[in-house]
């Protein structure tokens, strides 16, 4: 699939992340939201967003759901697809970073390999992965899309946490039980995490 690049030579900017950073007053890091469909990845990702405007950071949002009807519109929810979906997202964060943004991504990202690719793509200090920690009961039982409830009647095939899997984060920076605490509460404890790694 990914072929070495021929007779293509890598042009450097003078304009800088650094300089892009420091113009900013904050650092550019890629917030990583994982969990199951429902798990509150999205509303915790724009309700982070909306927060670090308000205090002047330059921000950016990419949802899963949206990302899927353009960029990888082509794609499906085979573990291939995943992994590609989660590749072309880490690609597309790579940029943003040297933009000097705070990139927030919400994408199930079911699979421990494809987030590590991530981290690789990326860098492993740019990527703080936090776990949308909320039950699989509590997800089925909001089913707002009413995709759950097509999975189980095997109407979705490989549905995450139905009948595909989800391998939880060993060791994210945040695991937020985003089922029971309330979402100005999980927002504070992210914002608190980018004061002590010194990102804003
Ligand atoms: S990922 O696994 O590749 O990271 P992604 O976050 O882009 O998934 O897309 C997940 C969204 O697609 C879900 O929130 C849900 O609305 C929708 N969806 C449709 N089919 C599936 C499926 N089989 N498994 C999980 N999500 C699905």
């Amino acid at each position: 699939m990914t072929k070495e690049p021929t007779n293509i030579v890598w042009h450097h900017a003078t304009v800088t992340r650094a300089r892009r950073e420091a113009m900013n007053n904050h650092k550019a890091v890629n917030l990583w939201f994982t969990g199951l469909s429902g798990s509150g990845k999205s509303t915790l990702a724009h309700a982070v967003e909306e927060r670090l405007h308000q205090l002047g950071c330059r921000t950016f949002v990419f949802d899963g759901d949206n990302v899927r009807h353009g960029l990888c519109s082509d794609l499906g929810f085979s573990v291939e697809d995943r992994s590609e979906n989660i590749r072309r997202i880490g690609e597309m964060v790579n940029l943003f970073l040297q933009a000097g943004i705070i990139a927030l991504t919400a994408f199930i990202s079911p699979l421990k390999n494809d987030r590590e690719k991530v981290q690789t793509i990326i860098g492993s200090d740019n990527f703080l992965e936090i776990h949308c920690a909320c039950s699989l009961e509590i997800c089925e039982q909001r089913d707002v899309k009413g995709l759950y409830k097509k999975a189980r009647a095997g109407i979705i095939k490989n549905y995450t946490g139905i009948s595909s899997p989800y391998e939880a984060p060993e060791n994210p920076v945040l695991r937020l039980d985003s089922g029971s605490v309330p979402l100005e509460e999980c927002v504070a404890q992210v914002i608190s995490c980018l004061q002590k790694k010194q990102v804003i």
